[in-house]
């Protein structure tokens, strides 16, 4: 299978995506994963990723066109692979669409996640995530908390909040997702590949609908 999440800044595509991944035994390739690494690793394209994602902007599409190209074309993606915020724009999508001709490999569906705007804020600005980057567990400090008071659970590093997920940045993200990605809704909607969900509920029933729009036995 080769699925593609669509949704607002917390609505949910990392957590769901991951436990696909998990239960479809595919490679999962997150963008924001991906551009935090290379931040992280102090490349090039992370220098210059860092000053947009800093202002809640989207990367240039350049970037994010060639970083996927090279992902997708790996050996791990030959059976398939899921997607999580990548295509983000238009340009990318149209993008996206010619690799993926390229390799003969159609997208099989996009799901869409919808959720209401103030549980998104509640969910991004209480969003804490492992300092190990070889770890990179998620948390929420309400919803889904570490057994011990910020400290991850998996290898015992420190949670620290992404330094996109202040309030203050939140609605930029959630204005450029207006004017940018949103579009690709209706986008993939006519190429028949758009499944919406409903993803305003707990993680394990959002999963299981997921795994019924995609006919995967629960
Ligand atoms: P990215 O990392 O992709 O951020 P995003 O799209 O804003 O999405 P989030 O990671 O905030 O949310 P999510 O939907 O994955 O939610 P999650 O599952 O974590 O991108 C970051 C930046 O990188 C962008 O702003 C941009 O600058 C750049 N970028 C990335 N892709 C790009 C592209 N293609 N082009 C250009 N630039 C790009 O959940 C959120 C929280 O809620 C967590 O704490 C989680 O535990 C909790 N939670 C999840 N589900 C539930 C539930 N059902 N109930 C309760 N809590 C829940």
């Amino acid at each position: 299978m080769r699925i593609l999440f669509l949704g607002a800044p917390g609505a949910g595509k990392g957590t769901q995506s991951k436990k696909l991944s998990a239960r479809l035994r595919l490679p999962h390739l997150s963008s924001g994963d991906l551009l935090r690494e290379n931040v992280k690793e102090g490349t090039q394209t992370g220098v210059v990723a860092k000053s947009y994602m800093d202002q809640g902007n989207l990367v240039p599409d350049e970037i994010l066109i060639d970083m996927f190209r090279a992902r997708l074309t790996g050996p791990d993606c030959a059976n398939g692979f899921i997607l999580d915020g990548f295509p983000r724009t238009l340009v990318q999508a149209k993008a996206l669409d010619q690799l993926l001709i390229e390799i003969h490999h159609p997208l099989t569906a996009v799901i869409n996640l919808q959720i209401n705007d103030p549980l998104l804020v509640e969910r991004i600005t209480g969003r804490r995530t492992c300092s190990n980057q070889s770890c990179q567990a998620v948390y929420h400090v309400k919803f889904s908390p570490p057994g011990n008071d910020m400290i991850c659970d998996h290898c015992n590093n420190p949670l620290i909040q992404r330094s996109d997920d202040k309030e203050e940045l939140v609605k930029q993200r959630f204005t450029v997702y207006a004017h940018e990605t949103e579009p690709l809704i209706e986008y993939y909607d006519k190429k028949l590949l758009l499944k919406t969900v409903d993803a305003e509920g707990d993680r394990d029933n959002i999963f299981a609908l997921v795994l019924q729009t995609l006919k995967v036995p629960v």
